[in-house]
């Protein structure tokens, strides 16, 4: 069998004298397509901090491509809510930048060049010598998006990447990464708190309960993309059926509150 992509098994965190995981286990395999679903404040970021390296936790283990987090970041590449792109930088210079922090041995030609391929296939080929205040919310996004990509890693991490932009444009850019995980089969390991995204991008959505947070359940969607969640009965049920699933866990999040 080969090893998952991501694996955590039976992590514990707390936070704050809070605990945040109970017993948190689940597995992202190899070039799946994966979203992690949950209430707000149940961890999804928290969880892709772990994997990052970027935060310890209590008891369990989490796993990328076999090995501790602090030996795999090279493996991996985040995309966050907010682009985070550097004003004083081209939209180029600012696809390069993962590069030139990561890979500095790389020349600034191939830096360029590797970016320019990236940006290319987002559909901004023509607005790399544009600084990010001339750009769009939108392909700012796509900036960091190949900001990404230009490091190939086999593992993308995506923080509710489009939760901040238009219904128009988070539209077309879920059909865009549909479209480069097919064209690429990376690991993608996609965080939104949106039951139709999940279900427009996802092989399998992993729906996390709120705190002390576990699996309450994974849900694979098998129909082919691109999907129409409208013009799909089977799809329709499942929004019907997440959308249950949810609210009773934020009734049951606002009973404890009052209780
Ligand atoms: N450094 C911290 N100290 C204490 N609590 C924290 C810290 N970081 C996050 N938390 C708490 O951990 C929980 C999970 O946060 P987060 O992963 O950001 O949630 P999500 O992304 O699912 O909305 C929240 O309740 C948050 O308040
Ligand atoms: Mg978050």
């Amino acid at each position: 069998m080969t090893e998952p992509a991501i694996e955590f098994s039976n992590v514990s965190l707390r936070l704050g004298g809070s605990s945040i995981y109970d017993n948190l286990s689940f597995e992202i395999g190899a070039g799946e397509f994966v979203c992690l679903l949950g209430p707000s404040g149940c961890g999804k970021s928290t969880a892709l901090r772990l994997i990052g390296d970027l935060m310890p936790w209590q008891g369990g283990s989490v796993r990328v491509e076999g090995m501790a987090p602090k030996n795999a970041w090279q493996k991996l590449a985040f995309v966050f809510q907010a682009p985070r792109l550097l004003p004083w930088k081209s939209a180029l210079d600012n696809a390069a930048f993962g590069l030139e922090m990561r890979k500095p041995e790389v020349g600034v030609a191939s830096r360029r060049a590797r970016a320019g391929e990236e940006l290319a296939r987002l559909g901004l080929a023509a607005d790399a010598h544009k600084m990010p205040a001339m750009l769009s919310g939108g392909e700012r996004q796509r900036v960091a998006i190949a900001r990404a990509l230009a490091l190939d890693p086999d593992i993308v991490l995506m923080d509710e990447p489009f939760s901040a932009l238009d219904h128009n444009t988070r539209t077309r850019l879920r059909r865009q990464i549909v479209d480069l995980w097919q064209e690429t089969r990376k690991t993608v390991l996609f965080v939104t708190h949106d039951i139709d995204e999940a279900i427009y991008l996802a092989d399998r959505i992993i729906v996390l309960s709120k705190k002390p947070t576990v699996v309450s359940e994974v849900v694979t969607v098998s129909a082919a993309r691109p999907r129409d969640i409208e013009g799909d009965a089977g799809l329709k049920a499942m929004r019907a059926h997440l959308i249950s699933a949810f609210s009773s866990i934020e009734t049951h999040d606002q009973q404890e509150q009052f209780a």
